[in-house]
Parts: C-alpha cells; sequence; structure tokens
C-alpha cells in the first residue's frame, strides 16, 4: 500500500509499505478521504514538539473497516467509519475525569502514531465511530475538525443570550461559528480576522458581525457600539490576545484558549478577577464523535462550507503548499484515496 510518510522534516515521501495486519483489538480501515490539518504542515515542517520521525501523518480520516483482530466482531467489516485520532488508556486521573484528551499516555494517531494519509491504516476499534447512511463521506471526514468545536463549546454551555467573540476564521474559528450559531443559536456572533476572504467564510457560515482588525480597532468598533462580549474563543491563538479579551469581556464572561504557542502573554490579573472571569482550554476532543454525528444527522451544521479543495493523494505535496501559501482562498483541502 502507498502511504504519505514525513522522514524527516520538510521530506515527504509517498512510500509503498505493507499492508498493516490489525492487532487484537483494532481494525484496519481502508482509507477513503482525509483532510489537511494546520498540524500535518507542522509536521511536515517540523514544527510540531510532539511529533516523532518518520511519521504517516492525518489525523482526520474516513474509509471503510476492511479487516478485523482478535477480539473485534466480525460484524463490523465493512462499517463506514470515520476515525477519532484521540488514544487513551482509560484508567489515568485524566480519563477518568473524562478529559482522554488529556490523558497522561495520550497517542494522537498521525502525531505520536502513524495516521490516515494512508491507503490503509490500523486503528484501535474503540476509536472507528461508526457513521450513519444520511452523512455522507465528505460530511464524515469533517467530523474531527467539528470535535474542536464541540470540546470548546462544551466548556462553556453556550446560550441564545451569549454576545460571542471568535478571534480568528480559520477551519478552527469556523467550525466554532457553526456550532455556535447552528447548535447553540447564540443570537450575536462577532468573528474577527485580517483576511477579508476569510471573514466572508465566517459570514457564510453564520456569523452576524465581521470585523478585520487589520485595519480598524476592535476595541474601538466594540465601545461604539457598547458591545461587551460574554463569551470569547480565541481560535487566532496569538499570545497578545488574552490580554485583550480580558480587557473586552463582560463580567462573567468565559474565555476559551487553543492556541500552543510557546511564547508569553502578559495579562493582568485585576482585569480577571475584577469581573470574575473564567478562562478555559481546549484541547483536542474528549469523545466527542457523537456529538458531532448528532450535529450532522439533525443537519445543524454544514461541513460544505469549509471544504475550498479537493486533490488525488498522490498530488499530496501541491494540496498541503496551496492550504499552506493561499489562506485567501484555501479552507479544508481534502484528499482521496
Ligand atoms: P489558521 O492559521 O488557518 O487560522 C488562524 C486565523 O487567525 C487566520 O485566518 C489569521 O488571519 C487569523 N489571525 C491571526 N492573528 C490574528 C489576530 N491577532 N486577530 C485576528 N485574527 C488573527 O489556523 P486554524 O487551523 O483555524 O487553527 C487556529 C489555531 O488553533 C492555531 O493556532 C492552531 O494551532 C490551533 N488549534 C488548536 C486546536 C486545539 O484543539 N486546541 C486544534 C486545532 C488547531
Ligand atoms: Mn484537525
Ligand atoms: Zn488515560
Amino acid at each position: 500500500m502507498k502511504s504519505i510518510v514525513i522522514q524527516q522534516p520538510n521530506t515527504l515521501v509517498i512510500e509503498d509499505r505493507p499492508l498493516p495486519t490489525p492487532a487484537a483489538g483494532e481494525v484496519r480501515v481502508k482509507v477513503k478521504l482525509a483532510g489537511i490539518c494546520g498540524s500535518d504542515s507542522h509536521i511536515y515542517r517540523g514544527h510540531n514538539p510532539f511529533a516523532k520521525y518518520p511519521r504517516v501523518i492525518g489525523h482526520e480520516f474516513f474509509g471503510v473497516i476492511d479487516a478485523v483482530g482478535d477480539g473485534v466482531d466480525t460484524a463490523r467489516l465493512g462499517q463506514r467509519v470515520s476515525v477519532d485520532p484521540v488514544i487513551s488508556c482509560g484508567h489515568c486521573y485524566q480519563c477518568s475525569v473524562g478529559k482522554p484528551n488529556v490523558c497522561a499516555s495520550l497517542v494522537v494517531l498521525g502525531v505520536h502514531r502513524d495516521g490516515g494519509f494512508s491507503e490503509y491504516a490500523a486503528v484501535p476499534a474503540k476509536n472507528a465511530k461508526v457513521i450513519p447512511d444520511s452523512i455522507s463521506d465528505k460530511h464524515a471526514v469533517m467530523i474531527e475538525p467539528f470535535t474542536i468545536a464541540a470540546n470548546v463549546t462544551g466548556h462553556v454551555s453556550p446560550t441564545e443570550q451569549d454576545v460571542a467573540l471568535i478571534y480568528g476564521a480559520g477551519p478552527m474559528g469556523l467550525v466554532t461559528v457553526q456550532a455556535l450559531k447552528g447548535v447553540y443559536k447564540v443570537k450575536q456572533v462577532i468573528v474577527v480576522d485580517r483576511i477579508d476572504e476569510r471573514l466572508e467564510m465566517a459570514q457564510r457560515s453564520g456569523a452576524d458581525w465581521v470585523i478585520n482588525n487589520g485595519n480598524q480597532s476592535l476595541p474601538a468598533l466594540l465601545e461604539e457600539k457598547g458591545i461587551k462580549p460574554t463569551l470569547i474563543i480565541d481560535a487566532a491563538c496569538h499570545p497578545s490576545i488574552l490580554q485583550e479579551a480580558i480587557t473586552l469581556a463582560a463580567p462573567a464572561a468565559r474565555i476559551v484558549l487553543m492556541g500552543f504557542s510557546s511564547e508569553p502573554s502578559q495579562i493582568v490579573q485585576q482585569g480577571i478577577t475584577g469581573k470574575e472571569l473564567s478562562i478555559f482550554s481546549s484541547r483536542l476532543n474528549a469523545n466527542k464523535f457523537p456529538v458531532v454525528i448528532d450535529w450532522l444527522t439533525k443537519g445543524l451544521i454544514d461541513p460544505d462550507k469549509l471544504i475550498t479543495h479537493s486533490f488525488e493523494y498522490q498530488h499530496v505535496k501541491d494540496a498541503i503548499e496551496l492550504f499552506e501559501k493561499d489562506q485567501r482562498q484555501c479552507c479544508k483541502v481534502l484528499l482521496t484515496f
């Protein structure tokens, strides 16, 4: 079989590898579709601190089970599945409090272990989530990015009355907009980015007001309208954003951080405690595949609004380069296998 391997930073090779045999408790997935994410590009370029090389990248993938290991019901053969990339031990402290996404022995497919940019992938059977027939292949491959939004919103229980402010209209900002509008029916969702084309995408995903803070002052615009956000989500992830969010937030607001910057953020405690703000962080997803499958079944979100390109896997280098270089036109890029 062919697998897309990052042999070392900046060296991507489509290798011929032996077909994997699923171990006990695992299934083998014949991959049909996969999605390119920022972290794939970071591993390719050597910017992901968790990655070990060589690595088959890809943690957003969909396919059909074509073999099962010992102890797995053969009734699973032929099932259409999307794979949850988060592999956890199930018994450490973090797992016991419902956070398998930060398990003490966390393994993420495509990061710590070979992932889904491959014709076949062996994965734990419980990570291969069955997709109802009503959900198309293209929607099924988009479940993982939406689980990030399910995890973010799960921390803060948005309400219709919230005034939400989202920093960043990349894929992560857009999935969050769709969750806030489509699932939680938040009346006012404001999105800020520096790229007009991305802000247009945010509008198509349901944003009520978009602001380009490359040429306008976000604090001044909010002040002028007397708006104090009650829910702020940082899906742009520059270290300077946290202090701005603290300043703009309404008393009792919630702020969710998604970034992995190693640069310090300078913040003033008084701004947090004086308004009794709650600051959350969100990483990957904690068992959110069933949540997003439910959203899709009910038609509450529309992944098509994020998909801008599709390539055959043989052209993966072109696909990743386009994804990296063209933030104006490019959002989610799919690979077909
Ligand atoms: P992206 O790079 O496509 O989007 C980020 C957007 O933020 C861009 O459109 C950019 O123009 C905008 N931006 C940058 N600085 C800004 C600022 N100061 N104000 C307003 N907009 C600004 O990235 P993507 O894929 O949407 O991911 C966003 C962030 O989320 C990344 O930092 C990524 O590492 C992180 N991430 C976190 C996850 C988690 O589970 N915590 C999962 C996936 C991504
Ligand atoms: Mn992803
Ligand atoms: Zn664990």
